[in-house]
């Protein structure tokens, strides 16, 4: 079959390795992709934004199956268009992607359905919210509503910031629509696990768990940004913790969107907070972790075509017993460029990738590069996932810095200290 991948990041260029290897793929396109996807896919510069420009690719070019990387696009309806014009796809309906796109949303399904999370409130006046603020202790999270590319989540230890935060938010000043409503909830305590698992709208696949840094720096310092590096499995995800996040979060929460008459299809990831063994959900998202997503395509003993394209035709059922794991451990360092999360420079040259990944066992996936007369350049803030897999986290995690050490890139940095906590 033919595959459209959607999406530019390292978590698509993990997928487009995972998809170019599959026996059913005879030609896999990405839209628009990077310097890393053209050496597994032929990129095409679509609007991935327009969704009667990809119906249009998918018509010219034979397009059996769409899979859709990021979450804006699934918010914004692009499954639900592909699906009208008689596309297959891998991902959620606009009606499903409100999992990841309404915090709002998620919260209430949670309630109703007794899902696990934090206690919390929706507010859309900045004086009750503050009011809510008084009454409850700190630190207190505020949230923007929807979609906020990471940044909308504020952790407030005093009541001044977390009034500012409702501030920022419902002024419509820091992040538009998206924060015309908020979300406060309970500050949770514990370590995150990210848990991912496919659903076809009713039956659910588990898939496995990984950790991601959020903190730019080493010692999980400084600024939030998109993840900083992943490692999988995390010791902390027992089996008997997996059950638990399964039979708790979600499973039930498959079932909820059913009844609730949008059924969901693709991929959930689940963000879980771990305390004495039970698990919280902090957040669902439609789509694979990324960084965590290039730890996972490591370990996957499976077809990945043929798990995605079970996926969304709904015979999800079918391929669970072609699913395992490697035992394998897998990590992925992000080598970002200077000054990420804030500004940074783009255009910057990056050498020896090829010398990088000449082990077997390392492969650097491209997060954010454009290729320009043979040269490979720097092209977003995170640029570089450098994976390996090895016996043990300890293992794979050398392979991996020293690859990282091979690459020359004065205008890049990354953290040291990625899987401490496993080690
Ligand atoms: P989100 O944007 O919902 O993915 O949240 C981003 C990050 O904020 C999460 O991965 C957690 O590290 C943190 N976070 C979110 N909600 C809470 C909470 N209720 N308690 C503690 N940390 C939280
Ligand atoms: N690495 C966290 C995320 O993809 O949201």
């Amino acid at each position: 079959m033919n595959i459209l991948l959607i999406g530019s990041g390292g978590r698509e260029h993990a997928l487009a390795w995972k998809l170019a290897r599959s026996p059913l793929c005879d030609t896999l396109y990405c839209a628009p992709g990077n310097a890393g996807i053209a050496q597994n896919a032929t990129c095409v510069p679509l609007d991935i934004g327009a969704p009667q420009s990809v119906i249009g690719f998918a018509r010219d070019n034979e397009i059996d199956l769409v899979v859709v990387g990021p979450e804006t696009p699934l918010v914004e309806g692009l499954a639900d268009h592909l699906t009208d014009a008689g596309i297959l796809c891998f991902g959620a309906s606009k009606a499903a992607a409100r999992l990841e796109g309404s915090k709002a949303f998620m919260k209430d399904l949670c309630r109703k359905y007794h899902i696990p999370t934090a206690a919390y409130g929706r507010f859309t006046d900045p004086a009750t919210a503050k009011e809510f603020i008084r009454q409850n202790t700190l630190p207190i999270v505020v949230k923007a509503d929807g979609l906020a590319a990471g940044k909308g989540v504020i952790i407030c230890t005093t009541q001044d910031e977390a009034y500012s935060a409702v501030d920022d938010m419902l002024s419509g000043q820091k992040f538009g629509q998206a924060g015309a409503e908020v979300v406060i909830e309970e500050f949770l305590d514990g370590e995150e696990v990210s848990y991912f698992a496919l659903a076809d709208g009713k039956t659910v696949l588990p898939l496995t768990g990984a950790q991601d840094h959020k903190r730019a720096y080493d010692g999980d310092q400084g600024p939030n940004t998109g993840g900083m590096g992943a490692y999988s499995p995390p010791p902390l995800l027992t089996k008997e913790l997996e059950e638990k996040i399964l039979t708790r979060i979600v499973r039930p929460t498959i079932d909820a969107m059913a009844a609730e008459g949008c059924p969901f299809t693709g991929v959930l990831f689940a963000g879980v907070m771990v305390k004495d063994g039970e698990p919280t959900l902090l957040e669902h998202n439609v789509r694979f972790g990324d960084p965590e997503c290039q730890v996972l395509m490591m370990r996957l003993n499976a077809d990945l075509a043929d798990i995605l394209l079970a996926a969304a035709k709904g015979e999800l059922e079918t391929v669970a017993p072609r699913v395992s794991w490697h035992p394998l451990a897998a990590i992925t360092v992000v080598m970002a460029a200077q000054g990420y999360p804030d500004a940074y420079e783009k255009g910057t040259e990056i050498r020896n990738i090829d010398l990088a990944e000449l082990p077997a066992d390392v492969k650097v996936f491209h997060a954010g590069t454009r290729s320009e007369h043979g040269k490979i350049l720097s092209h977003g803030g995170r640029v570089l996932n450098v994976t390996a897999i090895g016996e043990t986290i300890q293992t794979a995690r050398t392979k991996a810095y020293e690859a990282c050490a091979k690459i020359d890139w004065p205008e890049g940095f990354y953290r040291k200290d990625i899987a401490w906590r496993a080690l």
